[in-house]
């Protein structure tokens, strides 16, 4: 299920504005957070790593028209991408998953990074911040949960 729009504003609106650094997103899916994360900070290196086939074609072949030069998609399990350089991590992913992860955001990312988790939180830390959204009470996605390494 991919982020809801109010999930991808909110993730948009606490990343500083003009950031440059690297920002990947773990599980990218269709790539509905993916592209307006790459459109709204431009100079920002964004990429996506996504296991399944299809949505990951998906993504890829949506390049073709919407041609985000600073956003690419990588048909990759999360759990060998290499996070030591990366300056923030987004994740949409159920709560095994997120267990699965924790560790290795731990044992990986750099002092500041930063981990923005919609809807999860994220096993074993504790988050710097909490956005509650103003969704429809049966959405899923109501919450962003904000980490600092
Ligand atoms: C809930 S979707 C979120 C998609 C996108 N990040 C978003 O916010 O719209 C989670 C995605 O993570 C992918 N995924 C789950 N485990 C993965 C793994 N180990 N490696 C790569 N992708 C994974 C799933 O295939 C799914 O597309």
């Amino acid at each position: 299920m991919p982020s809801s729009r109010k999930a991808v504003s909110a993730m948009i609106g606490i990343i500083p504005s003009n950031f440059k650094g690297t920002i990947v997103d773990l599980g990218a899916g269709w790539g509905t957070l993916g592209y307006p994360v790459a459109k709204a900070f431009p100079e920002a290196t964004v990429v996506g790593y996504e296991l399944s086939p299809i949505p990951w074609a998906y993504s890829r072949i949506k390049q073709f028209v919407a041609r985000r030069r600073n956003l690419t998609f990588k048909r990759k399990d999360i759990s060998e991408v290499d996070l030591s350089t990366v300056d923030i991590v987004l994740v949409y992913l159920q709560p095994r998953a997120m267990r699965r992860l924790s560790p290795k955001l731990r044992d990986e990312l750099k002092p500041g990074a930063l981990v923005l988790s919609n809807s999860f939180p994220l096993p074993g830390w504790e988050q710097s911040a909490v956005y509650e959204l103003s969704t429809h009470r049966l959405s899923t996605s109501r919450r962003v949960y904000a980490y600092e390494a």
